[in-house]
């Protein structure tokens, strides 16, 4: 009898949260992340012939331990992690990747609060380079392609790299602004062992990114994206670069997380 009450409990408060979500908790921007979870969990391709949703994650599944073994990273303010954020996990499989990686130079696309850079900075070695290049804000309105409504929040900021701003380890960190689809990469070419794309979540973006990334990559250097389950944006232009583009052939998904990576 008390299991039955308790799957009630939970039953309402499950429709509760719901109904919240749909109605005035539109007006809250958690929700609205909530609900985009919802979709992007939900949504898939439909199929052609009888409209049932098809998986639109086509890209081949790698995994952590194939990847790097054991957790040997360090790490700070991993679980300080709210919108806008890899989660813990996926910090600490940058983390990881870095540390293995070994890179002399990395480059991030979209700072943030630099959560990410930090980590990466905490984990790469001492004469390592990390340059980050975020949106101002004063040039949301004036972007060369559109973004994302839903991510209009994270270029409005009053600072950008708040994270690592002071820590010893900004040392190592330089940053840059602009807008990725105009800002000049040339100084960068065939330069960086790492490159983490993580700006705006809009397709064409995501395609211009990977492709202005592509020319700063080092042979044998790493590229890696995040958000690839979480943006209709990332996904479909990573499955159009996976499926058209040979340069992309090797792109994996890494299981349990939003991440992807290619080896060039
Ligand atoms: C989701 S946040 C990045 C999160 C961060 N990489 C982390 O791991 O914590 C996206 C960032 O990309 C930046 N951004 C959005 N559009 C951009 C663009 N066109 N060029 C450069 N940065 C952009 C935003 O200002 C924001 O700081």
């Amino acid at each position: 009898m008390s299991k039955a009450l308790d799957n009630l409990r939970l039953y309402a408060g499950v429709v509760k949260r719901v109904g919240y979500t749909l109605s005035i908790g539109m007006l809250n921007s958690g929700s609205r992340d909530e609900l985009l979870k919802l979709y992007n969990a939900y949504s898939g391709h439909p199929h052609p012939e009888d409209g049932t949703p098809v998986d639109p994650f086509i890209i081949p599944k790698t995994d952590v331990f194939e990847l790097f073994g054991n957790d040997s990273a360090s790490y700070e303010g991993v679980y300080e992690c709210g919108f806008g954020h890899t989660t813990e996990f996926e910090l600490k499989v940058i983390s990881n990747l870095v540390k293995k990686w070994n890179p002399r130079r990395i480059f991030e696309i979209g700072t943030f609060q630099g959560r990410t850079t930090l980590n990466i900075a905490l984990n790469s070695s001492t004469d390592a380079e990390i340059i980050t290049l975020d949106l101002p804000a004063e040039e949301l309105a004036s972007t060369k392609m559109d973004i994302e409504k839903g991510e209009v929040r994270y270029v409005k900021k009053e600072v950008s790299g708040e994270r690592f701003i002071g820590h010893p380890a900004a040392s190592k960190i330089r940053q840059v602004f602009g807008d990725s689809a105009s800002f000049d990469f040339a100084e960068y070419r065939n330069s960086v062992d790492v490159a983490f794309i993580d700006g705006s979540h809009a397709y064409e973006y995501v395609l211009n990114d990977s492709e202005k990334v592509f020319t700063i990559v080092r042979d044998g250097g790493l590229i890696i994206w995040h958000d690839y389950t979480n943006w209709p944006g990332v996904w479909t232009a990573l499955n159009e670069l996976y499926e058209k583009d040979a340069r992309f052939n090797g792109i994996r998904h890494i299981g349990g997380t939003s991440i992807a990576i290619l080896k060039i």
